[in-house]
């Protein structure tokens, strides 16, 4: 296994690799009582791994998808840890993906004012993305994750061994979220090796080898904790670079009319919008951005996006993107890394869609 530090404060471990779920052990040791939170898929195929390193530990299930992320669901789980007679002192152990992340690791920062979580991530997104730094919350009707706190685990286990019962779609999705990372990395020339990785072992990623996947997973972590500890609460733009390609994908998903296609392969498409944009105004060259549909088809992603987007809608709806504050703001890679760039020339963003199969 690899252990990465995120070095926030109190700084803690991500222990990433084949068989990691042992580290569990080490991680609870002294520890009352263990509320492992959970879904049905998740549980059925890890949770008794999970619960060995456990000395006293009750399972507690929460419902699949955006729909179960959600106030009702933190009152449930709350409820029924308080039944159960979790005190402050107690742990909230976070077992599944990003909404199992989101809504244990919430219930946690705000159950007792606060008890520990430990996040043990079993989607690719997860491991590389949701359960490193912090960031917790529930959707309301008006919009997703508005309710949330920052949340800093004290321990992360990423056992990419949990993987393996992953759907395939769930998996490749992740791996968009994967694209990013080698690009910003490659982009940023930190972290170099990345893309190296993806450029060299794409196969072996795609067939969720052990080794490949924690080298891979061991460096988009590296990545995210470098970001996350320069930046811990969102407050300088730092952290902006990792929402690399998302405008668009959020654009995307906002439309509503695309509710059968996951984040990641939203990303994928924002990805490779984001690199032509980039080159349309020149801030990279022409080949910058054929390396990033090039990594994303390595990847098995589409780079372009589904049939009947309109141009002019998508913009509209990138304009309104929570995170564009009110103008139309991308962050793209350029000569001096990655800066914000507000309001592209109408010609460039054209050029951007067109290339991503997005007409008028
Ligand atoms: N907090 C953050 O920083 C952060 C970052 C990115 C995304 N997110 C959130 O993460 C969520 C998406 O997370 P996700 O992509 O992991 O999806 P998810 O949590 O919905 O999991 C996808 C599906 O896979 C199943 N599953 C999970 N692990 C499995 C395994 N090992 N074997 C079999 N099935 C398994 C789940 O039950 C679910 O049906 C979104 O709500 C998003 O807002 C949070």
């Amino acid at each position: 296994v690899k252990r990465v530090t995120v070095r926030v404060d109190p700084p803690y471990d991500v222990v990433v690799g084949s068989g990691a779920l042992s580290e569990l052990g080490a991680l609870l040791a002294g520890r009352r009582r263990v509320a492992v939170v959970s879904q049905a898929t998740v549980a059925e195929h890890h949770a008794d791994a999970a619960r060995t390193a456990a000395p006293n530990s009750e399972l507690f299930l929460i419902g699949d998808g955006e729909p179960a992320k959600t106030l009702a669901t933190v009152e449930r789980l709350g409820r029924d840890l308080s039944a159960w007679g979790l005190l402050r002192d107690d742990v909230v152990l976070a077992l599944g993906g990003g909404v199992v992340g989101d809504v244990a690791g919430f219930t946690a920062a705000v159950y007792h004012r606060g008890v520990a979580v430990v996040q043990v991530p079993t989607t690719l997104l997860a491991q590389i993305d949701a359960a490193v730094g912090g960031k917790t919350g529930v959707n309301l009707p008006e919009g997703k994750n508005l309710i949330g706190a920052f949340h800093q685990p004290i321990g992360v286990v990423a056992d990419v061994d949990t993987l393996r019962s992953l759907p395939e779609r769930e998996y490749r999705a992740g791996l968009g979220e994967v694209a990013k990372y080698a690009l910003i990395a490659e982009l940023s020339r930190e972290h170099g090796g990345l893309a190296e990785i993806v450029e060299a072992d794409a196969e072996t990623i795609r067939d969720r080898d052990p080794d490949a996947l924690t080298e891979l997973v061991y460096g988009c972590v590296e990545l995210k904790a470098d970001v996350v500890a320069r930046d811990p609460e969102e407050r300088t733009g730092v952290r902006a670079v990792l929402n690399y390609g998302h405008t668009f994908a959020h654009a995307v998903e906002a439309s509503g009319e695309y509710d059968d296609l996951l984040h990641g392969e939203a990303v994928a498409v924002g990805l490779v919008f984001a690199g032509q944009l980039a080159a349309a105004l020149g801030r990279v060259d022409a080949s910058t951005a054929e390396q990033h549909r090039q990594i994303v088809s390595l990847l098995g992603l589409s780079g372009r996006a589904p049939e009947g987007l309109e141009g002019s809608k998508l913009l509209e709806l990138m304009r309104r993107d929570k995170k564009a504050k009110g103008g139309l703001t991308f962050v793209l890679p350029g000569r001096s890394g990655f800066e914000r760039v507000d309001d592209p020339p109408a010609a460039a963003l054209e050029r951007a869609l067109e290339s991503v199969g997005v007409e008028g």
